[in-house]
């Protein structure tokens, strides 16, 4: 079987850890001390729009699995007048993000599981950039590729997708190795303290049944064949990848570099 499935592909989000309170708030409280590389995630991300959308009037930005708000709260201090779809199955999630985008406009907040997203469309409009972050693993790989389907067909011409996530390494030699890189992180922010009181999430990350990763490479290539561009992996440290794609214009000028282009541009080579 290609990629990650479960016996139930239709995950009940209410069923997962993400619907238990006391999960959810332990995520918001502690996340940036056991996320590696957070900021600078969301920083390539920001520029990524910054690049490809800012230009554009009023430009319509869908933040897929919001939690607490960060990414568009983040993303509006630079760029104040945009306007942003929030969705999130989870209630909690959305009022802590609702309370932390009180004073901006043009936000809407949808509680929805991805799910509900892809049978019945509930936003029903275009966007010219979808973001998600650290919540699409928790789709089998069939529900991952309805997920990339439902973004390719909502993306407007020139839009981008930017998904920052957890990936599966290509081998158990690779995922040893990256699961121990996320330990050496989490051991160098540790404070005084509290000095090892988050070592043991990666191990937790693998034990948890929510947590459903895909290979990179396999991602990679449902967005290519849905018909995304520019698909590259721009951000990555072990397991957590920035990877993007985008919707092309009509007009293109948009060649590929194939291998023996890239050979014959690569400096080293
Ligand atoms: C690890 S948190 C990430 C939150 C935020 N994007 C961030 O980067 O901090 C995962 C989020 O995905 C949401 N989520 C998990 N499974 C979901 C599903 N099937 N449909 C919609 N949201 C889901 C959870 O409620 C949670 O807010």
């Amino acid at each position: 079987m290609e990629g990650s499935e479960r016996g139930n592909t239709l995950a009940k989000f209410e069923e997962s850890r993400w619907a238990d309170s006391n999960f959810s708030q332990d995520y918001r409280d502690n996340s940036d001390r056991y996320l590696p590389f957070r900021d600078q995630f969301i920083q390539v991300a920001k520029l990524g729009y910054k690049n490809f959308i800012s230009k554009k009037n009023a430009a319509s930005i869908l933040d897929l699995g919001c939690g607490d708000g960060l990414f568009i709260y983040e993303l509006a201090k630079a760029s104040p007048f945009l306007n942003a779809t929030l969705v999130d199955a989870s209630s909690e999630m959305l009022s802590v993000a609702k309370a932390r985008l009180s004073n901006k406009e043009n936000i809407d907040f949808i509680k929805a599981s991805f799910q509900q997203i892809s049978d019945s469309d509930p936003l029903n409009k275009k966007f010219d950039f979808i973001y998600s972050s650290l919540a699409i693993h928790h789709l089998s790989f069939s529900e991952k590729k309805r997920l990339y389907s439902y973004i390719f067909d909502h993306l407007s011409p020139g839009g981008y997708f930017f998904n920052y996530d957890v990936v599966l390494s290509p081998t158990t030699m690779l995922e040893e190795w990256h699961l121990s890189l996320w330990r050496e992180w989490i051991k160098s922010h540790s404070t005084i303290e509290v000095p090892n009181k988050f070592l043991n999430i990666p191990s937790k990350y693998k034990s948890n049944p929510d947590n459903v990763p895909d290979t990179l490479e396999s991602q990679i290539k449902v967005l290519r064949n849905l018909g995304f561009q520019n698909v590259d992996c721009v951000f990555k440290y072990g397991i957590f990848s920035l990877f993007v794609g985008s919707r092309s214009k009509e007009k293109d000028n948009n060649s590929i570099h194939s291998d023996t282009d890239s050979a014959a541009l690569h400096p080293c080579r």
